[in-house]
């Protein structure tokens, strides 16, 4: 399974590519608006960071403007995937862009029949938002899950990825399923290595190993 980060902070891509296991990153309207950066600069400082897929979101709501849109964005660095809202304009503008060799991330999916309009279409990525669905009293899972049987049913080409991931089970839960994606948060990225044992058991060994060195002279 392949780990996006989803943010467009700097220092938290910088941290999660420093540990080698950030393989991309998707950004949204709302994340690059926290960032009160410039748009197509702070897309192209992350792709340089990450070196691996960066999802920027288009927000024309047309076809035409977003396949302009898309267009621009895809000229920032080979890496810029192009997310792009599940709606009848969204879907054509994923189209015409697919026939271009342009990389799309359709995103704002809800439901297996948005993911399967998705692939038929030709996006490079589907991004269904499980945690939005449990916020509004729904099995986000559930939802991926007939997805992922879906994809597998009719060999999709397109990748699926677990987004609007809010906490760890969320991620164990994806891969149990196969999903080739999981894009987090970094705050939940921090607690996938949170294990009490672990630092218990460093502690424990820690505190051995100085009674060991005392006892052979600083050995
Ligand atoms: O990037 C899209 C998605 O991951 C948003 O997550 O937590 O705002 O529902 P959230």
């Amino acid at each position: 399974m392949k780990i996006f980060l989803d943010t467009a902070n700097l220092d938290e891509i910088r941290k999660g590519v420093e540990w080698g296991i950030v393989d991309g990153v998707t950004t949204n309207p709302t994340l690059i608006a926290r960032e009160k950066a410039p748009f197509k600069e702070r897309v192209k400082e992350i792709c340089q960071l990450v070196k691996g897929p960066v999802s920027a979101e288009v927000t024309a709501l047309d076809w035409k403007g977003m396949v302009e849109e898309a267009k621009e964005l895809a000229k920032i660095d080979e890496h810029v995937v192009i997310k792009i809202p599940l709606t009848p304009d969204g879907i054509r503008a994923i189209k015409a862009l697919s026939y271009e060799g342009i990389k799309t991330n359709a995103t704002l999916v809800f439901s297996p029949m948005q993911a399967i309009l998705a692939a038929k279409a030709g996006a490079t990525y589907v991004s269904p938002f499980i945690g939005r669905v449990d916020d509004v009293s729904s099995d986000g899972l559930k939802m991926l899950e007939e997805i992922v049987i879906i994809f597998n049913n009719y060999a999709f080409d397109t990748e699926i990825i677990a987004a609007s991931i809010r906490h760890p089970m969320h991620v164990v839960e994806a891969a149990l399923m196969g999903v080739d994606i999981a894009t987090m948060p970094f705050t939940v990225l921090e607690k996938l290595f949170k294990h009490p044992l672990t630092d218990i058991g460093i502690e424990r060994f820690m505190k051995d190993w100085e009674e060991y060195r005392k006892i052979m002279g600083g050995e």
